[in-house]
């Protein structure tokens, strides 16, 4: 019997399923301390990454129950050799309306033209401080022009509504939001100001390093002059986590405020990891085993089951939950994090 039930997997909160986020890869080529912060790191086995033929076999199971946005991310995604070749898969194959790239920028002057000709929809890239030795210090890697460059190639390549991210940690980038925002001007692209966030990996976090979104836009306020919230953003179809603002020379920005503000709500997101552990909120402490099945010979309809299944049970609302912690503290200790990589962010896929 053939499988449709498009529109109809929405989670015991009501949350349709719509946005899947594709890890292609765990491993990164810098070290943001938000992120990865450690000297050594333990690592999904190569043997258990999917193939891009097995992505795509998901993607059509996932569109099957209402899913249309895909967005690829790592560990940095680019890293994953010939990139290229699973966006042409997914684009070629009709089941999603929007395929976008979540990437930390280092490679993207080298792929960003052939990415576009096969199809990528979106380029988001992250990006912290417009500082290099700060970016040093930040990411222990030296390819801050490299970067730079990347988002040069991007916007020449004619991507839409390229954004980038910027993650802000107070005493270490808070004095830039100004500056980011002229960067986005004078390059046309989206910057988004993300609350730095409790995740798996953030073993430094502590809330006093939060800038919180009210404080962010206090500051953006007094120089800039007053932002206005636009109706496009949180809320709106779309679902997107940025809420959106005009400032009055037009330039427009977002800001996550998933620490402070959480979107639980309407979160209509999930996360595959390269091995095909299939996670239904960023802090969830297990998912759901896609790969196990798939290599013992699951039809699609038994996949398309599992999925649902699992969807229709789905009450997650981690970043809520956390809220409401009286002692606020990391998630995991380094220990818990070595005991199961996939509780990293960026086995998760930021
Ligand atoms: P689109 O909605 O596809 O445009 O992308 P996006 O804005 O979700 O993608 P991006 O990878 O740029 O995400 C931006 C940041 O928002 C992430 O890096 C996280 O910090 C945060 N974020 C994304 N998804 C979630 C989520 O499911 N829950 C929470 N709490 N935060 C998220
Ligand atoms: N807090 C907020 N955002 C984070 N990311 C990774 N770790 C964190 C964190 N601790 C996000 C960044 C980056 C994306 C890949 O993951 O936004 O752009
Ligand atoms: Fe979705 Fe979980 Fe993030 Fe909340 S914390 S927005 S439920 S992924």
């Amino acid at each position: 019997m053939p499988i449709d039930l498009r529109n109809n997997a929405a989670d015991r909160l009501g949350r349709p399923l719509r946005s899947l986020r594709i890890s292609v890869t765990d491993r990164c080529n810098i070290r943001c301390r938000y992120c990865m912060p450690e000297q050594e790191y333990v690592w999904l086995p190569r043997q258990s990454i999917l193939t891009y033929e097995e992505n795509l076999r998901l993607v059509g199971i996932f569109a099957s129950l209402g899913m249309t946005r895909v967005r690829i991310t790592g560990g940095e995604p680019l890293l994953r050799h010939d990139l290229s070749s699973l966006v042409r898969l997914l684009s070629r194959s009709g089941y999603v309306e929007d395929i976008a790239l979540t990437t930390n920028g280092v490679l993207l002057a080298r792929y960003a033209d052939e990415l576009k000709q096969v199809g990528l929809s979106r380029v988001t890239i992250s990006l912290d401080t417009l500082q290099p030795g700060r970016f040093r210090e930040f990411t222990r890697s030296d390819r801050h022009a490299d970067v730079l460059a990347g988002i040069d190639v991007v916007q020449a390549a004619g991507f839409q509504s390229t954004k980038i991210n910027s993650v802000v940690i107070r005493g270490t980038n808070d004095d830039e939001l100004i500056d980011l925002l002229e960067f986005g001007r004078a390059k046309q692209v989206e910057v988004r100001f993300i609350e730095y966030m409790d995740v798996g990996g953030a073993t430094r976090w502590s809330l006093d390093q939060v800038m919180s979104k009210k404080e962010m836009l206090q500051v953006i306020g007094a120089r800039l002059g007053r932002p206005v919230p636009l109706a496009q953003g949180r809320g709106n179809p779309e679902r997107a986590p940025a809420e959106r603002f005009s400032l009055p020379d037009g330039t427009k920005f977002g800001i996550i405020a998933s620490t402070t503000e959480p979107f639980c709500r309407t979160c209509d997101r999930s996360r595959l990891t390269a091995d095909g552990t299939w996670f239904l909120c960023l802090y969830a402490r297990s998912g759901v085993d896609l790969r196990g099945p798939i290599r013992a010979g699951a039809t699609d309809a038994d996949l398309a089951a599992l999925i649902a299944d699992s969807w229709a049970d789905r009450v997650d609302r981690g970043a809520e939950q956390r809220l409401s912690e009286p002692k606020r503290g990391i998630l995991y200790q380094v220990q818990g994090l070595r005991e199961d990589p996939h509780r990293e962010m960026h086995t998760r896929g930021g």
